[in-house]
């Protein structure tokens, strides 16, 4: 949700550290973006309508130079996509990026026009520069009309403020919602992600929640929100500047559905023994995780999906029971939790603000909480008493592909730790799963050389308007998962469905116009089953896709209109591979219709409001 970007230092490279941040950010939100740059005492600000390119354009050969500047681009939540709305909003001297909401904005708004402050835009964040600049008029300093603002607005909150009055600094404020700054030699950096500084820096401050940060070209002081100094630590993050480039594909998306065998194998280094024969995790608690008699997952949108095969697989291994919760109603669900209760919160950002308020709600009623996330640091990470990261490395693309295949493979580990602790599995059952999960990496790559047939589908299929995807057991979240890529990159209409649930009502919508596609793994316990559904797709006319391991279709094929044919896999690993094809099904639709894949319309990244 929206990325903020700023810059002290040397005036000549202002724009491009902006610009490029941006463009870094561009991920996170795209309706809008804008900068303002601070030159001596004069902001100059340029905004636009529509993507960075559009800003660039604006832009063009304007030499914008100037001592600091902030950067913003914007996913809309108060007001539509327009150049009005776009950041960074001003009011006189000052000027202001915000991510987040505010909630009492209503009651900001009406006593901030009583004093004549005049609106233009419909966003919540223009209240944040009328109430700096109110500060100001009242002959405050800038420090402390930042904190005055800060301490009246309510909700998560990240945001940069500059004033010509002073500016030689730019005040940050994080509350709930994630910033960093980032520590130059003669210059310092803002952030809402790291990526969009790393190029130039890796030494991080992280900022706390109620942090107001003052960052000078020499000097970065923290503070809380009644001016008492506080500490935070420099931290030297590494990441890898090849994440950041296409690297020869069309898109993220692409590249990062190719990078699945590598950030298995990343996620899987560490966490295997070294001869083979054991799984371990550095750092988590196997004695506390004995006690645990209840486990809920939680996560959103593609997480939601992992947690769902996460509890099948915990359940299997452990027979521990485990609940799924959609991480927004969790929070308001009254959930049933005490101490020898584990909530495990899957997120790949780490930020997504409907999780971590989950994983707070979670704390208060006193469960034990375990992460798994792919973002070192990240709020919810910071958060969790035990975290477990994916090794997937940055993920970039909007929809998620390797944070998914990677979360599953924790979810597998995890499962056999907690079947060892509570005494379910044997070291032999350890020993041959450590063998499914050391075969993973291959099995993709395997897999990824179905990429021409799958195109080929796209091909035939592009032209449907409504899918169904259809699974059982733990290839039923990967029916919603299969559909949810889909929708969210080629727009088109698709359900994910349990196979046995479709007689009970949405058979009703299946004819020749609409493909089913069945993902159904050969060693699955409901084989038999699924084939049966097979059938009763077959006699109402639908068209059949039908995913399966090797000769999986062999007896079946008068049923089967056409065949993506994986790799024979361990039942429980068969999610991992199952989702390969659809994840490249998807894509290449969204290909051929022309959509806009690595950031499709309406979304961003990360959401960081609830
Ligand atoms: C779908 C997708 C989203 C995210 C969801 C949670 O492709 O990317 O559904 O999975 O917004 O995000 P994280 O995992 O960052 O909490």
């Amino acid at each position: 949700m929206c990325g903020i970007v700023g810059y002290i230092g040397d005036a000549k490279k202002t724009k491009q550290i902006l610009l490029e941040g941006l463009l870094r950010l561009e991920y996170r939100g795209y309706d809008s973006s804008g900068i303002a740059v601070l030159n001596k005492s004069v902001t100059n600000i340029v905004k636009a309508k529509g993507k960075i390119a559009e800003l660039q354009k604006k832009i063009g050969k304007e030499k914008l130079e100037g001592q600091l500047g902030i950067g913003h681009t914007r996913w809309a939540t108060h007001g539509i996509a327009s150049e009005v709305n776009a950041h960074p909003h001003t009011s006189g001297t000052t000027s202001v990026v915000h991510n987040g909401i505010i909630e009492n904005y209503v009651e900001l708004k009406s006593e901030l026009k009583q004093k004549g402050f005049k609106f233009i835009s419909d966003t919540d964040s223009e209240i944040l520069a009328h109430l700096v600049e109110s500060g100001l008029e009242n002959g405050k300093s800038f420090t402390e009309s930042a904190r005055g603002a800060f301490k009246k607005v309510k909700g998560a909150c990240a945001v940069v403020v500059i004033t010509e009055r002073e500016p030689e600094k730019l005040i940050v404020l994080r509350n709930f919602s994630p910033v960093v700054v980032g520590l130059g030699e003669n210059e310092n950096y803002i952030a809402s992600d790291i990526p969009a500084i790393i190029p130039y820096t890796n030494r991080i401050v992280y900022l706390e929640d109620g942090d107001m940060a003052i960052v000078e070209k020499n000097e970065v002081t923290i503070t809380d929100l009644n001016g008492t100094e506080v500490k935070r630590e420099e931290v030297l993050v590494s990441s890898d500047p090849a994440s950041f480039e296409k690297g020869g594909f069309k898109h993220f998306m692409l590249k990062e559905i190719y990078e699945q065998p590598r950030s298995a194998l990343d996620t899987l280094r560490g966490k295997i023994s070294g001869d083979f024969s054991s799984i371990e995790l550095a750092g988590i608690n196997t004695k506390q995780l004995n006690k645990i008699k209840k486990i809920i997952t939680l996560g959103c949108g593609t997480s939601y999906h992992s947690c769902l095969i996460g509890k099948l697989l915990i359940e299997n291994l452990s027979r521990i029971p485990v609940e799924v919760s959609i991480a927004s109603e969790f929070r308001y669900s009254n959930p049933i939790i005490d101490q020898d209760t584990l909530v495990i919160v899957v997120s790949q950002s780490g930020e997504t603000a409907d999780t971590s308020e989950a994983l707070l709600e979670a704390k208060r009623l006193g469960a034990k909480t375990l992460a798994i996330t792919n973002v070192f640091n990240s709020k919810i990470a910071r958060e969790s008493d035990q975290v477990i990261y994916t090794r997937a490395g940055t993920e970039i693309g909007v929809a998620s592909t390797k944070a998914f295949t990677t979360q599953l493979l924790v979810f597998y580990i995890l499962s056999n730790i907690l079947g060892k602790a509570k005494g379910r599995i044997s070291e032999e059952d350890i020993s041959s799963n450590v063998k499914s999960l050391v075969g993973v990496p291959l099995l993709i790559e395997k897999i990824l050389k179905l990429d021409d047939q799958i195109k080929a589908l796209a091909q035939k299929y592009n032209n449907f308007n409504n899918f169904i995807f259809l699974g059982r057991g733990l290839n039923f979240p990967i029916a919603l998962e299969g559909a949810l890529k889909l929708k969210e990159i080629s727009y088109i209409h698709a359900e994910g469905y349990a196979a046995g649930e479709m007689k009970h009502g949405p058979i009703a919508l299946v004819d020749e116009n609409v493909p089913v596609l069945f993902i159904a793994p050969k060693n699955g316990a409901n084989f038999t089953k699924i084939i049966g559904n097979l059938r009763e797709i077959k006699a109402r006319n639908g068209l059949v896709i039908f995913l399966t391991t090797e000769k999986g279709a062999d007896e079946y094929k008068e049923y089967i209109d056409d065949l993506i044919e994986i790799p024979n896999c361990d039942y429980n690993i068969s999610p991992i591979a199952t989702i390969v094809p659809l994840q490249l099904f998807a894509y290449h639709i969204a290909r051929i219709k022309g959509t806009d894949i690595d950031q499709p319309r309406n979304l961003a990244k990360v959401v960081t409001v609830e």
